[in-house]
């Protein structure tokens, strides 16, 4: 396909399913072309997007492989173009008790959830720099903010994506990049209804949030479509919650 210059290009990684394929099927709405990384097939995700108007590459990636998000970096400049926006959303959530939890278990949470943010953001920065503008959007958790039990190392993982959503914001301010966080609460993705039982999804929607109403993916995307807008330009540094109100800010 030729390239077309006029359009924008955003970045998603865990694109395969759940809430990273909606951001995807989203952004493609709004215009962009896509650039998907899984360990899984993006094939779904991306029959979505080119029913939206946009081009799609996807690549099987593991993100915490250095070399592997290095050479997709390549493969997206070299089809699509350059990183307009970059969503970092590829990340496990095992339910664990601390006392179970081994190194190795804690290691690959981290390394999933915060060291393939800085792989992804290292892979792609240096275009956003040259262009002297960029979007980053980490996708973290309402977790950080409560006392769950059994999450110790997700908890752990997502206040460092966090850390670094502001860290960088600091840094790359100055080139008109903003670097942002975003908070979902209890969200139904296949994964998630897998790994929690009805009674926590009636739990949450009627005694923790505010508006009792159960979270779908289609409920975040328009965050990220507004952090990828032209109107979030002075937008950075921040973690936007998108819980119904169960942790407030
Ligand atoms: N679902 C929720 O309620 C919820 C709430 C808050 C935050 N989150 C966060 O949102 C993100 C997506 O959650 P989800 O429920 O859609 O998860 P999901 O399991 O449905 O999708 C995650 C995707 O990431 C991919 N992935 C995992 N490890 C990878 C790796 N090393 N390299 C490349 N891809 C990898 C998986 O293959 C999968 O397609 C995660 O970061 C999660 O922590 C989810």
């Amino acid at each position: 396909m030729a390239l077309n210059e006029a359009r924008r290009v955003a970045v998603v990684s865990g694109a395969a399913t759940g809430l990273g394929r909606a951001y995807s099927q989203r952004l493609a709405q709004d215009g962009f072309d896509l650039a998907l990384a899984d360990l899984d097939p993006c094939d779904e995700t991306c029959t979505e997007v080119e029913a939206a108007g946009g081009r799609c590459l996807s690549r099987i990636v593991d993100v915490t492989d250095a070399g592997a998000v290095q050479k997709f970096a390549a493969e997206v400049a070299e089809h699509l173009g350059p990183c307009d926006v970059l969503v970092n959303n590829a990340g496990i959530y095992p339910i664990v008790g601390f006392d179970d939890l081994t190194f190795d278990e804690y290691r690959r949470v981290m390394e999933v959830n915060v060291d393939s943010v800085f792989l992804m953001v290292k892979a792609f920065v240096d275009g956003m720099r040259i262009r002297g503008s960029g979007r980053i959007i980490n996708i973290a958790t309402q977790v950080i903010s409560m006392t769950l039990p059994n999450v110790a190392a997700y908890t752990a993982s997502k206040m460092a994506v966090v850390g670094l959503t502001r860290a960088m914001a600091k840094e790359l301010g100055p080139h008109n990049i903003t670097v942002n966080a975003v908070s979902p609460g209890l969200v139904r993705t296949e994964t998630n209804i897998a790994m929690n039982p009805p009674e926590i999804w009636e739990m949450v929607k009627t005694h923790s949030q505010v508006i009792p109403r159960t979270l779908m993916p289609g409920d975040i995307t328009g965050v990220i479509s507004f952090l990828a807008s032209e109107d979030a330009s002075l937008v950075t540094g921040q973690n936007l919650y998108v819980n119904a109100g169960a942790v407030m800010s």
